[in-house]
């Protein structure tokens, strides 16, 4: 049966999915034989920040040793903060939910037959599947949706918006969305599953598309629910830095296949930084790029990245997608330098929850980028986000329909209610540039403090329309006011939190999560 593409927004459903990436269409999938699932896209499905995964899935298909070692890597990365149990579910769930994915028909490369691993910085061996290449988050999305569209009870609407849950005590029951006429709508449901990524646009430089704006994150803070280790933004390090071109990923899998950095003096740089090299954690490589990039003269120099030499591998073959962007600009892999600089890239903080996907307020749940489990600590494995959507995606799926039995639902409403004011472009960008320049890849109490005045500003200025762009923007401001937040909280530096001021770990304080919620005035540290 297919499932039909809702021309008008339904008053009553029984799981509401906010994303249609990854996590969000898993969940969809795991919870379509339990009742009605209406999962809500900002605008057309296949525009997330899955689809622009470009290295691939990591993944550890070959038993035991391979998981363990898997796990090892991922706690290695996340720089004493990654949640062990997390963790343990991410390495050890990940085979059977990835051979779900090759059962529904993704097209994982393969080599004679068998599948074709890589390797990206902080692997300790080749485990990342990738897809046409450089296209594999595209891949998974594509199949992932297409298996969603061929069971009963999934809807998909897309342009549509989140704007607010409905909470009553510490309950959620359904949410207000934003349809493409700027019309509110009320949806009341069992549970509402939070699967709306991250919030890169917080950046002026960021490998995210416009729609990653952290909407859901916002949402559950605005509805009370605890957010956690939002100063954990990852900087991914060679984001394509031409003049006027948006910050194009250039993924970890070209250093993976021999790429070397070299800085203006042409030279490789990175064995002053890490034993690993061009394949350190990605903490440390942005950090290393930056540091080379800073000229005497506060000039900035350009890094490069270097394929020139790698023999035996056709790159265009290899890189498709990143060969054709390039060559719009005139660039080839295997002729030229690569001008990169690094760019925000994934949240590693968001909504709290358990490894099930549960967060602090009752039917509500959260997964994958938007979600904060502790599964990477203070900095994410590269290409463990697509694994982290599928496995956390399916538990939350599997809870949901357990614990959210069918209520009475209140009676039926439709709240219809005009927009008003339009968001202020030049309001955005001077947000990005504050939270860029102050609270980026290196920060420091001042830095961090004078973010924290620009925003209060940025505040008073905020528009109070029920349009996209009004509400996307008032979502950033609290997405920057909580990074800031947690950010001059944590005097300390750790994975992708740098502090000039405080350039050490300090684990007897700091060996901890950060907490905030709308309700308490200040960011308190947990252990696991
Ligand atoms: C990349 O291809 O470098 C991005 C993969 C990831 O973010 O894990």
């Amino acid at each position: 049966m297919i499932a039909s593409n809702v021309m008008e927004t339904p008053t009553h459903t029984d799981f509401v999915i906010v994303g249609a990436g990854i996590a969000g269409l898993r969940a969809a999938i795991g919870l379509s034989d339990a009742g009605r699932v209406l999962v809500i896209t900002k605008e057309q499905l296949g525009e997330s920040n899955t689809s622009y995964a470009q290295g691939g899935i990591a993944v550890a298909m070959g038993g035991e040793e391979d998981v363990s070692l898997h796990l090892e890597d991922t706690r290695n990365a996340g720089d004493g903060l990654v949640n062990r149990e997390a963790a343990k579910v991410l390495v050890e769930e990940g085979p059977l939910r990835v051979d779900e994915l090759l059962q529904w028909g993704t097209g994982f490369d393969r080599h004679d037959g068998k599948l074709m691993l890589t390797r990206e910085g902080a692997h300790s061996r080749n485990r990342i599947l990738h897809a046409n290449g450089d296209a594999t988050g595209a891949e998974i999305g594509r199949s992932l949706l297409a298996h969603a569209r061929a069971l009963k009870n999934i809807t998909l609407l897309e342009w549509t918006m989140c704007v607010d849950l409905l909470v009553r005590g510490d309950e959620v029951t359904g949410l207000t969305v934003l349809d493409k006429e700027d019309q509110l709508h009320t949806i009341h449901a069992r549970a509402v599953l939070l699967a709306s990524g991250g919030a890169g646009q917080v950046y002026s430089d960021t490998t995210n598309p416009a729609v990653a704006t952290g909407d859901g994150i916002a949402m559950a803070y605005r509805a009370g629910a605890e957010i956690s280790d939002m100063e954990f933004y990852q900087f991914h390090p060679t984001a394509l830095s031409l003049p006027g071109v948006p910050r194009f990923l250039l993924s970890e899998a070209l250093r993976g296949e021999g790429a070397y950095l070299r800085n203006a003096k042409g030279e490789r740089f990175m064995e002053r930084y890490h034993p690993l090299l061009e394949l350190a954690p990605r903490d440390v490589v942005a950090r290393a790029i930056t540091r080379e990039g800073m000229g005497t003269d506060g000039e900035t120099l350009p890094v490069h990245l270097d394929m020139r030499h790698v023999q035996g591998l056709d790159l265009h073959q290899r890189f498709p997608g990143i060969s054709a962007f390039l060559a719009q600009h005139g660039l080839d892999l295997s002729r030229d330098l690569i001008p990169v600089r690094p760019a925000a890239h994934y949240l590693m903080g968001g909504v709290k929850t358990d490894v099930d996907g549960r967060a602090s307020l009752k039917r509500l749940y959260a997964a994958g980028e938007a979600a904060c489990t502790g599964v990477h600590g203070a900095n994410r494995l590269a290409s463990n986000s697509l694994l982290e959507g599928l496995v956390f995606g399916a538990r939350a799926a599997d809870v949901m329909r357990e614990e959210t039995a069918a209520s009475a639902n209140p009676v039926k409403t439709l709240d219809q209610q005009q927009s008003s004011t339009r968001g202020s472009s030049s309001l955005l960008q001077q947000l990005q540039q504050a939270m860029w320049q102050n609270a980026g890849l290196l920060r420091d109490a001042a830095g961090l403090r004078a973010a924290r005045s620009e925003l209060k500003q940025i505040c008073a200025q905020l528009p109070s329309g029920a349009d996209r762009s009004s509400l996307e923007l008032r979502n950033l401001h609290a997405i920057g006011e909580l990074i800031v937040q947690s950010a001059l909280a944590r005097e300390e530096s750790r994975g992708a939190h740098y502090r000039n001021d405080f350039p050490h770990r300090e684990d007897a304080r700091f060996q901890k999560h950060s907490v905030l919620s709308k309700d308490e005035a200040t960011v308190r540290f947990i252990a696991d």
